[in-house]
Formats: C-alpha cells, sequence, structure tokens
C-alpha cells in the first residue's frame, strides 16, 4: 500500500496491515474482535484527529488545496525589495541624467524632465534624485542630453530562440507537428541562447519577451517570459523573467502567491473542466479531513495546465483572426469560465469590438500587427506552409490599419507585437510608429509596447514602466519612440548597459517629438477615390522634386504644380500664377506637402499573387528547368514570362498605390534557380487592357543562386556559364545571348558572399570572352557590404532586400546591422562605394512571396535609410532608391518620368504626411484619395 495515500479509519488502517503481518486466520479472529467492539471503538475511540494516520504529505497536500484557486500575484514583500532577483553581481549603479522620460504612468500621459538612478538591478528613482542618494552609492554616469527615455519595450509575441537565425532545419523549434493539442508542450524546452535575434532585439530596445510556441497546432503550449540580456550563466533558465514556481521540480511554497503561466491555446476544455471537478471534490474533502479513499491528489500532465487555465491562474494567448473565431473563443471562455488575457493577430476584432467586451471577466486585449497581412509564414518549412499554416493566412486579409485606433476609441486594450521572426522583434517599435500614424493616440502607442503588454503578461509590478522599485530596464532613444526610424543609443535591462560602443546617428531637431500624424477620419469611413483626366492645380507645396532618367532634384520656388490629363504641364511660385492656370482646375490645398516621383517597388511578387500562399489567389510557381521534370507540350526551353501571369487591383497593389507606388517589377515565382522574365506594371490599373497598365512587357532575366536551392550552387555557376558563353539554339540560349551582350539585365537574387564572388568573377570572365558589358543587378544581396569595392569595380547594382538586413538564413547571417550596433547601415554602406542601390520590401525572410503586404510601406524604408546615415543619404538620394534606381538597376526605359506621389502636410519621408493624389502620364489621369 501507498503510506502517502489518506487513511481515514482505524480498519482501514489495520487491516492492510495486518494482512502483511498476520495469516488470514489470525486476521479473521482480530476483524471479529473490532467488528465485536465496533460499540466501545466508537464510544472509544472516536477522536478522528489523534487516531487517522494523516499521509506522509498531508501539510502539503492541504497547502496545494488551500492554494487551488488563489491567483497569481508578487509575494507581498515584492515592492520592498532592494535588489532584483535578477541582479548580477558588479553591475554598476548609474545615474541617467538629464532625460525625457515617459514613464508610462498616469494613463501613459506623464512625461518627466528629470534623471534615473538605477541600483540594484532596479530603477531608484525618477525624475529628481536625492544627492544624498548619490553620495551613498559609487556610480556611473550617463549623460542622456534631454533624450527621450521610455521603459524597456516588452514583446509579447515572439519566436525568439524557439526559431532561431540563422535558421538551420535542425535548430526550429516553432512548432511540434505531432499532435494538435499540446497544453505540456513549453517554449523553454527548446530555446537557444545563441540565436542572433538576441542581440539584434535588443538593438531595437526590446528588452523583454513572451515566447510562445509556434501556432501551427490548435494548442501550441506554455508561452515563458524572458529578459534577452546575455547572462553569466548562458542556459535558458537564467533568461527566464518570474518562472512559475515549481518549474525544475522543486517544492512549491503554497504559501506564497503563484505567477503567472502563459498558454497559446484554442480549445478542448472539456477534459480539463472534469479533472478541475475532481480536485475540487478531492480538496473540498481533504479540507474536511476526510481523507477515506481519497489517493493521490489528482492530476495529470495532459490536463494539468488546462486545469490551471480554468481556475485562472494562465493568461491565455490565444492566435485567433477572424470574426468567427474570435465569437467562437470568447462563448467558449464563458462557457468555461476563464479570462482570455489576448487574441494574438486578431484581425479582425476591430470589427466585432462588442464580442470582445463580452470576454469573461475583462474583454481581451488585441495583439496586433501595423500593416503585415495577406501574408503566410512557414518559410523554414514548405510542407508545413502548404499544410497548416497557409489554409488560415486568408484569415489575415480583412486586416485594417486603422484597426488599433478603432479598437482604442472601443476602450479596448492594444498590443503591437512582432511575432518575431514574422516582422523582425527589432522593427517592433516601428509597429508602433505606424499604429500611431494611423491614428493610436501617442499614450496609447507608447504603451502598445510597454506598459499594455506589461500588464497583460501580469507583469505590471515590475516592468513596463519608469517608476521606482521596477526593474532597470530602460531605453535612451536618438528621437522621440514614435518618430520614423527610431533608435536605442542605449538600453539598460536589469541596470546592465547592452552596448559598449553604441553608434549613435544624428537626428534631425524634428524628429525629437511626436510626429503631428495626418488625418484619416475619411478613410476610416471610406475608401473610394476619384479620378480626372481635367486639370487639377495643386497648391502650398514645400517641395517639389523632378526626376530626369535616374537622376531626381528639387525644383527652387514652387507652390503650385498644374496638372492636366495626368500631365504636369506647369509648375511655380504664388507670384507667377496666373488667374489662366487657376481657370477651371479643382484645386487642392496640400499644406505645406509634396509632389514628388513616385515610388518604383521590386522584388515582391506583386501582381501574381493576392493571398500569398492561398494557391486558389495566386499564379503558381513556374518548373525549374534544372531540377523539375518540364511537360513536353511547354517545352523543356521555354522562358516564362510574369506579363502573362499579371493580376490588377490586388489589395496589396491598390494599398501601396495610395501610399505613393506606382509601379511594381515582378518576376515569375520560382522555387529553383530559373524564374523568368520579369514586367513593370501600374498598380493603379484596373486590368491588363486599360491605357498604362502594362508599363514594359519584358524588364529583366531573373535567377536565383544560392545554397538553399534544388541544385547546388556550383551546378547553378556552370549553368550560367555555360547559358552565356555557349548559349543554346532555344529560348534560353536567345535570352542568355542578350544577357552576354548587355541588351538585357541579368537579375540574381543572391545573399551569400561567396556566392557573389562567384557570379563576378563570371561576369568578369563573359565580357572578355564577348566583348561586351553585361548589365547585372544582386538582388537581396544581404552579405553585399562585404565585396562593397569589388561590386562597384563591376560595374553591378544592388537590390536590398530587404532594407534593413536580418540573418534569416546561414547564407545571410553576416549583416551589417546598422546603428547602434554599427556605424553605417548596408544601404548607406553600399551607396558610399558608388554601388547603385534600389531598396526592396522589407517584408518576411527576403522572400519576394512573403513580401506583397510590406510594399506599401516603402515610403518609410527609404526615410528610415536617410533618417540612420547621418546625413550621407540625401532625401534625393534616397526617392531614387525607391523608384529610378530600381526602374534602372532592372532595365525599365523610364526617360524624363512621368509618374508622381501627391502629399498633404509634409512630404514621403515624414510621419506627418499622407498620400491624397498619384499622378499619371502615362495612363493620363489624376486620382485622388
Ligand atoms: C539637457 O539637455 C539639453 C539638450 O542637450 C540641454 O539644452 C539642457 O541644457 C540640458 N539640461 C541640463 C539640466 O543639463
Ligand atoms: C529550482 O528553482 C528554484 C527557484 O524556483 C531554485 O531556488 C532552486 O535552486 C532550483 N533548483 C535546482 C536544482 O536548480
Ligand atoms: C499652407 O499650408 C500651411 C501648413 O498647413 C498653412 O498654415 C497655410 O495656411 C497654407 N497656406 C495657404 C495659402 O493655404
Ligand atoms: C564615389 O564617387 C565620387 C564622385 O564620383 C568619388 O569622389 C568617390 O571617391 C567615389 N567613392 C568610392 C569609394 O569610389
Amino acid at each position: 500500500m501507498d503510506l502517502k495515500a489518506p487513511i481515514s479509519s482505524p480498519i482501514h488502517l489495520n487491516a492492510p496491515r495486518a494482512r502483511r503481518r498476520v495469516g488470514r486466520p489470525e486476521l479473521l479472529g482480530l476483524l471479529a474482535v473490532l467488528l465485536a467492539s465496533n460499540f466501545f471503538a466508537f464510544g472509544f475511540f472516536y477522536q478522528p484527529q489523534r487516531l487517522t494516520e494523516l499521509p506522509l504529505h498531508s501539510e502539503s497536500i492541504l497547502a496545494r488545496c488551500r492554494a487551488l484557486d488563489v491567483k497569481p500575484a508578487p509575494a507581498p514583500s515584492f515592492h520592498l525589495r532592494t535588489q532584483s532577483d535578477r541582479f548580477q553581481t558588479g553591475t554598476h549603479a548609474v545615474l541617467v541624467k538629464n532625460a525625457t522620460i515617459w514613464t508610462g504612468r498616469v494613463d501613459g500621459l506623464e512625461v518627466l524632465k528629470g534623471d534615473i538612478f538605477l541600483d540594484g538591478g532596479i530603477i531608484v528613482a525618477v525624475g529628481v534624485v536625492k544627492q544624498s542618494l548619490l553620495d551613498q552609492h559609487r556610480h556611473d554616469i550617463v549623460d542622456a542630453q534631454g533624450a527621450w527615455v521610455t521603459p524597456g519595450i516588452v514583446d509579447m509575441h515572439s519566436h525568439l530562440a524557439v526559431e532561431p537565425a540563422p535558421a538551420l532545419a535542425g535548430a526550429q523549434d516553432g512548432n511540434s507537428l505531432k499532435g494538435l493539442v499540446l497544453p505540456f508542450l513549453r517554449s523553454l524546452d527548446a530555446m537557444n541562447t545563441h540565436d542572433d535575434g538576441f542581440a539584434l532585439a535588443v538593438a531595437g530596445g526590446i528588452t523583454t519577451s513572451l515566447i510562445l510556441p509556434g501556432s501551427a497546432d490548435a494548442m501550441g503550449g506554455q508561452g515563458f517570459v524572458i529578459k534577452l540580456r546575455p547572462t553569466k550563466e548562458r542556459s535558458s533558465s537564467a533568461l527566464l523573467l518570474e518562472p512559475p514556481l515549481g518549474l525544475n521540480g522543486s517544492d512549491v511554497d503554497y504559501d506564497v502567491p503563484p505567477r503567472w503561466r502563459h498558454m497559446n491555446v484554442r480549445k478542448a476544455y472539456d477534459e480539463a473542466r472534469k479533472m478541475k471537478s475532481v480536485q475540487d471534490q478531492y480538496c473540498e474533502k481533504a479540507l474536511g479531513g476526510q481523507w477515506a479513499g481519497l489517493g493521490k491528489f489528482p492530476s495529470d500532465l495532459a490536463s494539468e495546465a488546462l486545469v490551471d487555465v480554468l481556475r485562472g491562474k494562465f493568461k491565455v494567448q490565444t492566435h485567433c483572426y477572424e470574426a468567427v473565431d474570435i465569437d467562437a473563443f470568447i462563448r467558449m471562455s464563458n462557457e468555461f469560465q476563464f479570462p482570455v488575457a489576448a487574441f494574438h493577430h486578431a484581425h479582425e476584432s476591430y470589427l466585432v469590438p462588442e464580442v470582445l467586451k463580452r470576454g469573461y471577466e475583462h474583454p481581451p486585449a488585441s495583439a496586433i500587427f501595423a500593416s503585415f497581412s495577406r501574408f503566410c509564414f512557414g518559410y523554414t518549412r514548405r510542407p508545413l506552409c502548404l499544410i497548416v499554416s497557409c489554409r488560415y493566412k486568408r484569415e489575415a486579409y480583412r486586416h485594417s490599419e486603422f484597426a488599433a485606433r478603432i479598437l482604442a476609441d472601443n476602450g479596448l486594450k492594444v498590443i503591437m507585437k512582432s511575432d518575431h521572426p514574422g516582422i523582425v522583434s527589432r522593427y517592433l517599435v516601428h509597429e508602433a510608429q505606424q499604429a500611431h500614424y494611423h491614428g493610436l493616440s501617442t499614450n496609447l502607442a507608447l504603451a502598445s509596447v510597454t506598459s499594455a503588454p506589461s500588464e497583460v503578461l501580469g507583469l505590471e509590478h515590475r516592468i513596463g514602466f519608469v517608476k521606482p522599485g521596477y526593474d532597470a530596464d530602460i531605453v535612451v532613444w536618438d528621437s522621440h519612440p514614435l518618430a520614423l526610424g527610431a533608435t536605442p543609443s542605449q538600453v539598460f535591462i536589469d541596470g546592465i548597459p547592452q552596448f559598449a560602443n553604441p553608434h549613435v546617428s544624428k537626428k534631425p531637431a524634428s524628429q525629437q517629438s511626436a510626429p503631428k500624424t495626418p488625418d484619416f477620419d475619411k478613410e476610416i469611413k471610406d475608401t473610394a477615390a476619384t479620378q480626372t483626366s481635367g486639370s487639377v492645380l495643386f497648391r502650398n507645396i514645400s517641395s517639389f522634386w523632378t526626376r530626369d532618367g535616374s537622376s531626381i532634384r528639387m525644383a527652387e520656388a514652387v507652390d503650385n504644380v498644374l496638372v492636366k490629363g495626368g500631365v504636369i504641364v506647369w509648375s511655380g511660385s504664388d507670384a507667377e500664377l496666373t488667374s489662366a492656370s487657376i481657370d477651371g482646375a479643382l484645386t487642392v490645398d496640400l499644406q505645406g506637402g509634396s509632389v514628388s516621383p513616385a515610388l518604383v517597388s521590386a522584388g515582391s511578387m506583386m501582381g501574381l499573387q493576392e493571398i500569398a500562399m492561398e494557391e486558389s489567389t495566386a499564379d503558381g510557381v513556374v518548373f525549374d528547368p534544372l531540377s523539375a521534370e518540364i511537360p513536353t507540350i511547354l517545352g523543356e526551353q521555354t522562358v516564362i514570362r510574369a506579363v502573362d501571369g499579371l493580376q490588377f487591383g490586388t489589395r496589396d497593389a491598390l494599398l501601396a498605390y495610395r501610399d505613393g507606388v506606382a509601379s511594381a517589377i515582378t518576376a515569375p515565382n520560382g522555387y529553383g534557380m530559373f524564374q523568368g522574365l520579369s514586367v513593370s506594371f501600374s498598380l493603379g490599373s484596373g486590368n491588363k487592357l486599360e491605357k498604362g497598365a502594362v508599363l514594359q512587357e519584358i524588364a529583366g532575366i531573373h535567377v536565383s543562386l544560392g545554397l538553399q536551392l534544388p541544385s547546388s550552387a556550383s551546378t547553378q555557376i556552370a549553368t550560367l556559364r555555360r547559358l552565356l558563353l555557349q548559349p543554346p539554339k532555344d529560348e534560353y540560349g536567345l535570352e542568355f545571348q542578350q544577357v552576354s551582350r548587355g541588351s538585357l539585365p541579368l537579375v540574381v537574387t543572391v545573399h551569400n558572399a561567396d556566392v557573389i564572388a562567384n557570379l563576378l568573377l563570371l561576369k568578369q570572365e563573359v565580357e572578355t570572352k564577348v566583348g561586351k558589358t553585361m548589365k547585372m543587378t544582386l538582388v537581396g544581396a544581404t552579405e553585399a557590404h562585404l565585396l562593397a569595392p569589388e561590386i562597384a569595380a563591376a560595374g553591378v547594382g544592388v537590390i536590398l532586400s530587404p532594407p534593413r538586413s536580418f540573418p534569416y538564413t546561414w547564407e545571410q547571417r553576416r549583416i551589417l546591422a546598422g546603428p547602434p550596433l554599427t556605424a553605417q547601415s548596408s544601404a548607406a554602406w553600399l551607396a558610399s562605394h558608388n554601388i547603385t542601390v534600389g531598396l526592396g520590401p522589407q517584408g518576411v525572410n527576403a522572400q519576394a512571396a512573403m513580401s506583397n503586404w510590406a510594399v506599401r510601406n516603402l515610403r518609410f524604408d527609404m526615410a528610415w535609410v536617410a533618417l540612420e546615415s547621418g546625413g550621407s543619404i540625401s532625401k534625393e538620394i534616397a526617392l531614387s532608391m525607391a523608384s529610378s534606381n530600381i526602374e534602372t538597376l532592372l532595365g525599365v526605359r523610364s526617360g524624363a518620368s512621368s509618374e508622381f506621389a501627391v502629399t498633404r502636410g509634409g512630404d514621403l519621408f515624414s510621419l506627418d504626411a499622407k498620400v491624397i493624389a498619384m499622378v499619371s502620364a502615362k495612363r493620363g489621369v489624376v486620382d485622388l484619395f
């Protein structure tokens, strides 16, 4: 018998023992005596307290029972602490002087000018720091010179460390594909501390992240909160912030309040509800002293976590996208009576605010992206992508950039999250910037990445605010954190400065305050645009840029621009304005806005797909002649043309158009070495037959080279060499003959510096033998900075995609990270070597197929390059990187460009401005939004 089992009656107590000690006849005799003396036994012995032999761990069981429904909370003495449990011995006290401090308090409205004192891993004083305090503690001094300081940024949805970078097949633990409901799976058990993403996230000000298992399963498992600094112990455990007690199997002190746990959950609560009720009945008896037949405390691994969900001890973090799922989950939370902490992704929660308000106990927060939607994940494992994720990425289709504001207007909590590496965690604050741009107030936008996630994680007693007694996690910014391109100049985690030698670029004074964001009230209600081929007079312009071929320059003294039939017919100052020019024209006040060459995008699948991996919405994938069996009817040597697959009026195209991108250059979607011939087309056109819809049927021939493809990298180079030097008599031969003669650009998607070196040598070899200069452009080019002088000497151009690098794969691992980690960004470094640079979309994993949604942000990406260059990249250079350079590099003949973007309230570089019109000479119209 198990001595731990509770036993309550003398008969029960003695019988089994007797069985061991005595033979059967004696036992019967003993029983008879006991039965006979029953009456006396009761009268004489009835003192259960004394008689009942309690199970060995009864005290612990009782403590556990008493704690069953105790809600997680910090220990009562927590606020008296003078040193953090995460304090690292040897950490110096620090005085951050002269800061502009956003504290997170008073609904995020409090801003203090003053100092912050950090000691013992916690914030000791904020605002005015007493001299006596400083006198008592030796400390380092950081002069912030008035810079903005915020709490450390909290990323409430990250797969950092479980999907480490660079991605290697053997180290991807984001999802388990071994079961649909995995409440016992823990992200902690797979955290790879060697992830390059750690240092990069810290470079974006992230100090704390909730690491969730992926969303491939209905119930992915348990998330854990970590701090991102390197620790002396170097273990994953040392990263944990307030992990649940007893995590390592040590005895739990049930008299200490429990800690929050985090569950990534969808359904299957019924079993758990049964177990909960079994436990409750058990404890009712145990607490009442009725140990008879109780046995062990009922619990099993499968339901343990879910029972705690039902007891309200978990912060339930659920992936839910569409209104139908949100409605279903809220219904379930009420049926099973557990609160939901947050809906993650929640692309449609803005459509159903009333449903959220019906959530059990309190409405869940929405943890959302700013503009990331209509995409697909699963980039590391294509099968996963096809089987699971893509099926539901349709659910991101109805996302709105105004969701954050609409939710906030409904009094619901908004959190911006990265879903790293979906959005690289380093750029989480950019999500808040975009939400702010689209109408979320300044205080709530800052709260959305600091205090709001801290509250939803149940950690508001120690992170997310700059407050005495809180963890010493703060970020010193080079500009207002909601200004575009805001970058930390220093980050403290547990009081420890994270950069030994930060590179800080000087930002314009205008970046030191929150942008005065445009009014989008009209867009929220109605997105209709008007189109006119008549006259439009744009007035009150502060900058007018013109483009001649590849050169862009600012025209002097232009207050007005007159457009007729989509063509700029006149521009000049107010003094030069005549009544004739005004006559009959529709007049539009730009309030200090701009007219500039429209942007051009390359490096996405724009025009070839609507929802990235929803196959029925996409042109599809082309056969790779190096690795696939090509149907004879197609002919093995047929070169595919993107122009034959174009779709017009996709949502991503229209959104990009409304944000200033007039055209895109797209190559067919290849999974192997060969893509085919790219096309240049207008994003504002409704169909291919419209005037100006297709701008150039064939731009360049596109191939991919690298270690990740079905063929070997050496085979790829050999194939190129053959095609260029001994062109066969077929379509490929004809096209590559044009390449070797310099009349068709060879556009190569490639990241790895060693492969790039081979390409440069091949180019030289071909040019020597053929006697002509080849046009070669590298797309992607994450490691191009390592060979900048050689690339420049070879006359090769680069389309940097994404413009802000991340070591997604092995071939991209050597990035130039930019400030504060390196002085220069890749774009600025390449440009400083006189390489023609274009900017691709900041999409996911540098993959064209996962980047359409990001094309609309090209204006922010180009502005970012200029801002972080410290002045070396002018607005003109940045504009050409996002327009003329791309056309030049991809073989689009543009001449004097005829497409313009018109902004109100500032220029394309400013978060104060929005695009209000597109002017198209090729289409003969002006579109007014
Ligand atoms: C704080 O920094 C600003 C900007 O550098 C400077 O103008 C101001 O004098 C400084 N204030 C103090 C108290 O040092
Ligand atoms: C287990 O974790 C507790 C903190 O929860 C710690 O005090 C204890 O030392 C750990 N035990 C081992 C064996 O690591
Ligand atoms: C031009 O725009 C500025 C900035 O919005 C505004 O203050 C000014 O009144 C405008 N001027 C005219 C003439 O409309
Ligand atoms: C880039 O071009 C400029 C002007 O033509 C020249 O002065 C400069 O030396 C060049 N830089 C490099 C790194 O070649």
